[in-house]
């Protein structure tokens, strides 16, 4: 299965995607191309290290339909099967969820339904809460709305900061993504036949 990954910066979800892809962790799977919004986006060169193809796609003050007509066109010409979103920070329109139903994937540093959009760990420590999280879920039109497929826990512990919290949610992102994308392509090609 053809896999392709949007991101928008630091791409170190991106990173714990290829490295498994790469080390036979996700069986079955290739990563076809990694696609930045945004040309100053640091995951590109981390991408282009490990021999992956990536193309910046900017939105150039064009409509979002525009915009992302051609990031699917990219997607389908390198016959890509599976899109995940890896910090990639537009909502994406109708149009794009449409041309991949059930075949976008998105990791969210908290345990959804709780705290989706911007400033989770701020909101998470401002709450008082004792756990967060990350959840990965399939993506539908509405913002970090669609079906979880896991997620993990940590704690919030006294003192913690937006950047500790972070951190600590971080190192459970990869291998939770990881983790994510095996179960959805071992479940695509099992209904595959
Ligand atoms: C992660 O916390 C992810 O959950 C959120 O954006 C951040 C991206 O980090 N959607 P990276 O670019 O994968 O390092």
């Amino acid at each position: 299965m053809k896999i392709g990954i949007l991101i928008s910066g630091r791409g170190s979800n991106m990173v714990a995607l290829v490295d498994a892809v790469a080390s036979g962790e996700i069986p079955g799977s290739e990563v076809a191309v990694v696609i930045s919004d945004k040309a100053d986006a640091a995951g590109l060169a981390k991408a282009a290290e490990r021999g992956v193809e990536t193309l910046v796609i900017e939105r150039n003050g064009r409509k979002r339909e525009e915009h992302d007509s051609e990031i699917v066109a990219a997607l389908k010409d390198r016959g890509v099967e599976l899109v995940c979103l890896a910090g990639y920070m537009r909502l994406l329109s109708p149009l794009f969820v449409q041309a991949f139903p059930d075949r976008i994937i998105n990791i969210h540093p908290s345990l959804l339904p709780a705290y989706p959009g911007l400033n989770v760990h701020e909101r998470v420590i401002a709450a008082g809460e004792n756990r967060s999280g990350c959840t990965v879920h399939y993506v539908n039109e509405d913002l970090d709305a669609g079906p979880v497929i896991l997620q993990r826990e940590v704690p919030v512990l006294a003192g913690d900061t937006p950047e500790t919290l972070a951190a600590r949610i971080l190192e459970q992102e990869h291998s939770a993504y990881v983790d994510a994308v095996r179960e959805v392509v071992a479940a695509k090609a099992t209904a595959k036949g």
